[in-house]
């Protein structure tokens, strides 16, 4: 992909404050887009609660067809309360990362300057690793079943599936991520060796193979408990950590937090291969609660695009609005809770969009 082409991206704003926080995104896609000077072509898509309400389908016939032909993806969040739990989850969310291969799951652990930790003691300085997941396989994949079910005597079964193809072009993709941040050159796997003594071992000697391939890579291991200690304890030995799926899910909902919340926290669903479609999200929920009140935050989503932007080959837009998101939250926002920013949501996207004028050393 060159920087002078169109970026074609869907957009799909999904439930709750999902369309409010994409809305932001697409205004700084649009702004940075323009500065840049290369063409943007936006289609959105309805998929989420109201139409599955409505229609008794998540993803209508066609969509998967129709998706396939972009590069990138914008999600803001699915969850509707009216929606029994994992209807959507499955359908949409995780429907797209499994059906687009999107097996990888980046997500940054950055605490931007003027953003509160909760960790005492710490600064930007100390929180900046990145958590890369692995989003395909383990206890996600769906296979399992009920052996009388709803009796006394009933027994239930969740399979966690690990290949190594799949750990394999997981850990590859770390490595070489890892090398090209070019930051401390750590690498450290996050499994539970320990216990899951089959899975977790196919990971481990998968990892001990693929590092003699990178010896400028230093390499490191933490069982996951230990990992959420020292995530806590000292974040700053942390470069980039590799990880299963469902480990990762959980760790990085302690990343996000340590890093200010689910306010800031974005994620992309990276499909790698020439041709893959990828998806960018904000890791915060719909927020009912907050629904039409503009009061959420929309910096994690505007923090998705520059992932995208970066993911699409747009380098120098990815990083000027990396530097208007940090230039906001440091000069600008009061907090990067909900309802707490001292600007409403869209106020927030427009102070992005100016921000994307400073020159670099302003910001
Ligand atoms: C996430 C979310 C999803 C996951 C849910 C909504 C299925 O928690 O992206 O981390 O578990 O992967
Ligand atoms: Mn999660």
């Amino acid at each position: 992909m060159s920087a002078s082409s169109t970026l074609r991206v869907a957009v799909i704003g999904g439930d709750g404050t999902g369309p409010e926080v994409t809305a932001e995104g697409v205004k700084v896609l649009k702004a940075v887009a323009q500065h840049e000077g290369f063409p943007v072509e936006l289609k959105h898509y309805d998929f989420g609660g109201e139409r599955y309400l409505a229609t008794g389908e998540v993803l209508p016939a066609g969509a998967l067809e129709e998706l396939r032909f972009f590069p990138a993806i914008l999600l803001g969040a699915i969850g509707h309360p009216d929606v029994p739990p994992g209807i959507l989850e499955r359908g949409l969310l995780l429907e797209l990362r499994f059906k687009f291969d999107q097996y990888i799951n980046l997500r940054p652990v950055k605490l931007y300057p003027g953003v509160e930790t909760p960790i005492k003691g710490k600064g930007p300085e100390d929180i900046d690793f990145v958590v890369v997941r692995e989003n395909t396989e383990d206890l996600y994949c769906g296979m399992g079943g009920f052996l009388k079910k709803g009796t006394r005597d009933e027994v239930a079964i969740q399979t966690a599936v690990y290949t190594r193809k799949g750990c394999e072009r997981c850990i590859r993709w770390a490595f070489n991520f890892t090398r090209k941040r070019n930051k401390k050159k750590r690498l450290t796997l996050v499994a539970k060796t320990n216990v899951l003594t089959y899975g977790h071992d196919l990971w481990w000697r998968t990892f001990q193979e693929i590092a003699k391939e990178y010896p400028d890579i230093q390499t490191d291991y933490n069982h996951v408990d230990a990992c959420c200690m020292w995530m806590v304890k000292n974040p700053e030995v942390y470069d980039v950590i590799v990880t299963t799926n469902m480990f990762g899910d959980i760790i990085t909902d302690l990343a996000g937090i340590i890093q200010g919340g689910m306010g800031v926290a974005a994620g992309a669903n990276i499909n790698p291969e020439p041709g893959g479609t990828s998806m960018f999200e904000p890791m915060g929920g719909s927020a009912p609660k907050y629904t039409g009140t503009h009061q959420i935050n929309p910096i994690a989503c505007i923090s998705a695009t520059a992932m995208l932007l970066e993911h699409t080959g747009y380098e120098k837009a990815a990083s000027r609005v990396m530097r208007a998101i940090q230039y906001v939250t440091g000069h600008k926002m009061k907090s990067q809770a909900a309802g707490k920013m001292g600007y409403t949501t869209q106020q927030v996207g427009d102070l992005v969009v100016e921000a994307l004028d400073l020159p670099d050393h302003q910001t």
